[in-house]
């Protein structure tokens, strides 16, 4: 399953990046807003220069005309820009268009499997269902996901699924268990998945005993 940090910040991007374990960022206008002194263009030109693997970036725009117009100018960036869409039929419009135009886009704000259907019908490169808000509008995003593997599944589909909208580590379990491409979620979050406090006591252990060694 693939890995992606949810962030606009450059800092935390240049931290995870040598975790090693990153397969690439997303960003959106809330994170891109809360950079205040950065343009999107700003961020996204250091973005590439430290990594290769695919960046979404978010069109700001209501018509699928202007989605176009600025998905082909944010791919023109690099080509590891993604153009990130949200559902909706001019979404999908967009979408379709700029995948003619071999622009490579991540659909999001998914909440049911049939945004995700129209999605892939589109072109899509990623799908990104948001589980955490879906569960807490008492919906189960998790179904939600399951639900869009199997229609992927039957029909075939190139899209990845890419669970998005991440809120503890049990989402991230459950999105590998049901068999999605990918998860995206903040930097704290992604951080936070590689410890147990099972390994920190058994670390501090194995080092007391080692220390003890005659
Ligand atoms: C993913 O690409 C989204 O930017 C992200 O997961 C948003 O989710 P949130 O608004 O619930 O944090």
């Amino acid at each position: 399953m693939k890995i992606f940090l949810d962030s606009a910040n450059v800092d935390e991007v240049r931290e995870a990046v040598t975790w090693g374990i990153l397969d690439g960022i997303t960003t959106n206008p809330a994170s891109v807003a809360a950079q205040r002194d950065q343009s999107l263009e700003e961020i996204l030109s250091e973005f590439v220069g430290l990594t290769d693997g695919p960046i979404s970036a978010q069109v700001v725009a209501e018509s699928w005309e202007e989605m176009i117009e600025q998905g082909i100018n944010l791919a023109k960036i690099a080509p590891n820009i993604l153009v990130k869409i949200p559902a909706g039929m001019a979404g999908f419009q967009a979408m379709r268009r700029l995948s003619e135009l071999d622009i490579s886009t991540h659909c999001t704000l998914v909440f049911n499997p049939v945004q995700a259907l129209l999605a892939a019908k589109a072109g899509a490169t990623f799908v990104s269902p948001f589980v955490g808000r879906l569960d807490a509008n008492g919906q189960s995003g998790m179904e939600v996901v399951g639900q869009i593997v199997t229609i992927f599944d039957n029909y075939g589909f190139e899209s990845e699924i890419m669970v998005a909208s991440i809120k503890h580590p049990m989402h991230v379990i459950e999105a590998a268990v049901q068999g999605a491409d990918a998860c995206t979620m903040p930097f704290e979050l992604l951080k936070g998945l590689a410890d147990h406090p099972l390994t920190e006591a058994m670390k501090d252990r194995f080092m007391r005993d080692w220390k003890k060694r005659k």
